[in-house]
């Protein structure tokens, strides 16, 4: 197929990129900002506000990999977030429609179910997609409100469109840094519990993105996109035991499994994650010394 992918300087850009070139896809890689080394040859620097520039892009393609939006952060305005990611999300759902593109994927966020979470907000453990979703922010907003968007897109012209929500981004040079950020102090442990210590692995998200777009009749969908547990080495009922022992269980869980279900997403999309800090790190923080290519989940004991 012929895809586009928007975003393809950042984090998961560069991977999903990558993910796809190596299933054989013609990948067209943009960015509003430069990336000289990008691993597609066909790189186009574009502003995705710009609705002119967005057709130009995506004219003639089978499939969009929408990744392109200013992810929250402190650094910029909740407008300034807000007005990037509404329209430019509007802007690559129109042209799809104008253009009759069959498919897009976009990146959508576990700030939607209402990051930080407490536990008045939460009906239920672990949190799946028919969770209620309660935002928090102009972030959130925007990735909620482009949900709802997609919908409607998907009544109006039929494209496929499926919202992955993708949580706490880590490449494989970041896992070291784990138990420094979120594991030292009893504070930084209360602070985890804002999107119930979910995190993914970006070779798994860029994987997501490919199993989306080669999947057929979805319609419009969301699925939650994690690793397969959880970033605390406790267990995951050790968690809720004590951070919220009022939210109820919608199912047990087990060993060190995410909180944010994945169940749809193994079920539907054949989504299975194979990169987890535990590969990594043993559970004192300690590095495990393998080499980079027996660092697959097949071992691990989640
Ligand atoms: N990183 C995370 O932890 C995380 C978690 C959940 C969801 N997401 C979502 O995943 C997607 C990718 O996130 P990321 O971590 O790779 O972010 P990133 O900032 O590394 O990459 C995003 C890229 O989008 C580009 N971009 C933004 N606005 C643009 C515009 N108007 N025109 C053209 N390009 C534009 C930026 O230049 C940047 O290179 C985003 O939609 C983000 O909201 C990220």
């Amino acid at each position: 197929m012929k895809v586009v992918v928007t975003g393809a300087a950042g984090k998961v850009g560069r991977w999903t990129v990558r993910t796809l070139l190596e299933a054989g896809h013609d990948v067209i890689a943009t960015d509003r900002k430069l990336r000289e080394e990008s691993e597609s040859k066909k790189f186009i620097q574009a502003e995705l506000r710009d609705y002119g520039q967005v057709c130009q892009l995506l004219a003639g393609c089978d499939a969009v990999v929408h990744l392109g939006n200013i992810p929250t952060d402190v650094r910029n305005t909740s407008q300034a977030i807000f007005e990037n990611n509404m329209l430019v999300n509007f802007n690559i759902l129109e042209a799809c429609k104008d253009l009759k593109i069959p498919k897009v994927v976009w990146a959508s966020s576990e700030t939607v179910l209402g990051y930080p979470f407490v536990a008045e907000d939460l009906s239920y453990l672990p949190v799946d997609e028919e969770h209620p979703s309660i935002v928090k922010s102009s972030y959130a907003m925007a990735k909620r409100l482009t949900e709802i968007l997609s919908e409607m897109f998907h009544k109006l012209a039929n494209t496929q469109i499926v919202a992955l929500r993708f949580a706490n981004m880590y490449e494989p040079d970041e896992y070291e840094k784990i138990p420094i950020m979120h594991w030292s102090e009893e504070g930084q442990r209360d602070v985890q519990k804002k999107n119930a210590w979910a995190y993914c692995d970006v070779r798994d998200a860029a994987r997501a993105c490919l199993l989306a777009i080669e999947k057929d009749n979805l319609g419009f969908d969301i699925f939650h996109i994690t690793a397969p547990d959880t970033i605390f080495p406790e267990t995951s009922q050790e968690l809720v035991d004590k951070f919220f022992p009022d939210v109820s269980l919608k199912r047990p869980v087990e060993g060190h499994e995410t909180l944010m279900a994945i169940d749809k997403a193994r079920k539907v999309l054949g989504y299975e994650p194979r990169y987890t800090w535990r590969n990594v790190l043993n559970s004192d923080g300690k590095t495990k010394a393998l080499p980079e290519d027996q660092l697959a989940l097949l071992n691990t004991d989640i």
